[in-house]
């Protein structure tokens, strides 16, 4: 459930008292970018790598904008309490105040910051995570998924086909390699070695993916960025997704079919560990 206090250019407000115009590009076109963060005990994680991709995903839709975003987010996570919350800012290109495909650089673009209250997955130990099942399924998205763009269509109806075959998430192909999931990448273990899709037009470069693949190299655990088939799947030791408001999750099920024995793997409990410390580096005053 979203927290009472949202932002919107510039005052922060009841989220009932909130108003935008129904001529607003974002409502219309989806021509609007995103970033979801979540903060714990009230700080911002990796903070500056979610506001770097935004400003890649701004430049990348030439929405131009100046805002101190740190200050924005901080402020109302303050306003709704601190504690452990998901930060969704959306910003659109704004309104020319009648319907237009066409675009002018005088528009304002509409900042819209809301909250919601998320689980410390980090908190309650390996046990309690509960493990996923998938589909695969065909990708129909844009060719610029690099772009964190609220046109979210085509993940909406492969994750709703997902859960009407009781599966959690969906793994998506497209020209038969595997792309990530609907929001969320994709990681492959084999013999020790961690295998992801590599960065591309493809594919959102995840925050969640790059401390992943941080935290491998910082602790001698070699990965591979490569080009993925769906075939690979059936050989895989372990199968992982990840996100910033699910951290790394293990795959159990693909397609109804168990993953190596069904069971969470030892790379994963690992790598949950790595990523509990390095949260607890950044409760205890140390900025991520
Ligand atoms: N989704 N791929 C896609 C398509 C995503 O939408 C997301 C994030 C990710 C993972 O990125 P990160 O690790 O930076 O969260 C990968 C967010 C959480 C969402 O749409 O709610």
């Amino acid at each position: 459930m979203n927290t009472e206090i949202v932002y919107l250019n510039g005052e922060y407000l009841q989220a009932d008292q909130a108003r935008i115009s129904v001529f607003d590009r974002g409502f219309l076109f989806a021509d609007s970018v995103y970033e979801v963060i979540p903060y714990y005990q009230g700080v911002g994680f990796r903070l500056q790598q979610h506001l770097d991709r935004l400003a890649y995903s701004l430049r990348a839709v030439r929405i131009e904008t100046d805002h101190d975003w740190a200050a924005i987010l901080d402020e109302l996570v303050s306003q709704n309490g601190g504690g452990n919350l998901s930060v969704y800012l959306q910003i659109s290109r704004g309104s020319a105040g009648y319907r237009t495909h066409a675009y002018d650089d005088r528009m304002q673009p509409t900042v819209f910051a809301c909250c919601s209250a998320i689980r410390d997955i980090y908190a309650d130990g390996p046990e309690h995570v509960q493990g996923y099942k998938v589909i695969v399924t065909a990708d129909l998205r844009w060719h610029r998924c690099d772009i964190k763009s609220t046109g979210l269509l085509p993940n909406i109806l492969v994750l709703q086909q997902a859960r009407e075959a009781g599966a959690d998430e969906a793994l998506l192909v497209r020209d038969g390699l595997l792309s990530e999931g609907t929001s969320c990448n994709l990681f492959l273990v084999r013999q020790g070695v961690i295998y992801t899709p590599k960065r591309s037009s493809e594919i959102l470069g995840g925050t969640t993916r790059e401390l992943i693949l941080e935290l491998a190299a910082e602790n001698g655990i070699p990965y591979q960025e490569v080009d993925l088939r769906p075939e690979d799947l059936a050989s895989a030791d372990e199968v992982w997704i990840s996100s910033s408001t699910r951290g790394v999750v293990p795959v159990l099920e693909i397609d109804g079919c168990p993953v190596a024995d069904g069971a969470k793997g030892p790379l994963w409990q690992r790598m949950f560990t790595l990523f509990t410390r390095f949260q607890h580096r950044l409760m205890t005053g140390e900025r991520a």
